[in-house]
């Protein structure tokens, strides 16, 4: 059997209200659009959803990572989006679409891409994740959690499946001119691995693999929209795609880690540290311009085809999560602008600081010593 692919592309092309959702109509035009690719058999199947203002288009298809055909199709059918949300006077209308024309693919241009092309099981569960107001690094701990400590995946220790473990493959996104990438291994070089991700603002999980099969389990955004157009233009809100059970960490065990809401970049303007709030499918943003948020959607896939995704934040221990992480978010807002509150200054997301401090510099005088 030919191998599927599963690609995840999203963006933020404008939302109502500032930067808090898409509108019914702009979602609509994108839905239109891809399912009409759909008729003519360009792709399998797709499945269309937003977390806060990003809009992820998610197909399944038989042409490969970084296909040219399929990444054109969700950036024609984003520009298609953009001319609805500029015409409703959506706020930041077409905001990550930063190139004037399509080149290739969408990577370096803007939108968030996660693939995963793989030859499927007899029965192929996956999980899809979106975040909003936070940046790739997000998902660092809760995929060091699920893929490598035993505390978290019980499989390392049940399953001799899971017993060879995982190869990390990590990007330095400091690095801009090329991809500079580094593979580790778990368990061996936890430490190492641990070291690296630690600084979830330069060091990313791309991808992770398994020991026992070499099957990729794992593919992680690592856009860095600073890093294309050279200011702020909004944080990068990454997407993932997981694949889960039998020789890969279940399901549940993927999940448990976001139960920690751990601190992540992003919040209010970019530039703060606030707690990942895991929500329902298409939910909105509100408090501070978050918290950061980020969703999950469970299919299983047949031959490409989706069976209808299922929100795996959707249940009542979900709730309980949702008002302890809530107070882990109003508790930091407290102390405002100190300390540990706002991101380091090379993270801050405004010039606005940046020119403060430069003109009070002038203004500082050294005391003669006496
Ligand atoms: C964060 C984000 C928002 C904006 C904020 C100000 O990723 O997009 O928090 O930074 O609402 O937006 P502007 O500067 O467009 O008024
Ligand atoms: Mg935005
Ligand atoms: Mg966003």
């Amino acid at each position: 059997m030919a191998k599927i692919t599963i690609s995840v592309i999203k963006a933020d092309i404008g939302s109502i209200g500032g930067h808090i959702k898409p509108s019914e109509e702009v979602i609509k035009a994108i839905e239109n659009y891809i399912k009409e690719a759909k008729a003519r058999g360009k792709i399998i199947d797709y499945f269309i959803s937003h977390t806060g203002d990003d809009i992820a288009i998610l197909t399944t298809h038989r042409e490969g990572l970084l296909s040219e055909g399929i990444h054109k199709l969700c950036w024609d059918a984003f520009c298609e989006g953009t001319k609805i949300a500029k015409e409703q006077g959506l706020y930041g209308a077409g905001q990550d679409l930063l190139k004037e024309s399509f080149s290739g693919n969408v990577k370096g241009m803007g939108p968030a891409v996660a693939e995963l092309e793989f030859e499927e099981r007899p029965a192929e569960p996956f999980l899809f994740f979106a975040a909003d107001k936070t940046d790739p690094g997000a998902f660092n701990l809760p995929l060091y959690l699920a893929f490598a400590d035993p505390m978290y995946c019980s499989g390392l220790l049940l399953s001799p499946k899971l017993k060879k473990g995982f190869k990390f493959v990590i990007m330095d996104v400091s690095y801009t001119k090329a991809d500079r990438v580094i593979e580790l291994v778990a368990p061996e070089e936890i430490y190492e691995i641990a070291a690296l991700l630690r600084d979830p603002e330069r060091f990313i999980i791309e991808s992770i693999f398994s020991r026992e099969t070499g099957e990729q389990v794992v593919s992680a955004s690592t856009t860095r929209l600073h890093n294309i157009a050279g200011k702020y233009v909004g944080k990068d809100d990454p997407v993932m795609l997981v694949r889960t059970q039998k020789n890969f960490p279940a399901t549940g065990e993927i999940l448990q880690p976001f139960a920690l809401g751990p601190y992540v970049a992003g919040f209010m303007r970019g530039s703060h540290w606030g707690p990942l709030l895991p929500v329902k499918r298409n939910s909105t943003i509100s408090f501070f311009d978050g918290p950061p948020v980020v969703s999950c959607q469970a299919f299983c896939v047949k031959e490409g085809k989706l069976t209808e995704a299922v929100d795996c934040f959707d249940h009542p221990f979900w709730d309980w999560v949702r008002n302890k992480v809530s107070q882990k978010a109003e508790e930091i807002r407290r102390q405002g602008f100190f300390g540990a509150s706002m991101l380091p200054f090379s993270e801050l997301e405004y010039g606005g600081i940046v020119k403060i401090l430069k003109d009070l510099d002038k203004k500082f005088k050294i005391r003669k010593k006496k």
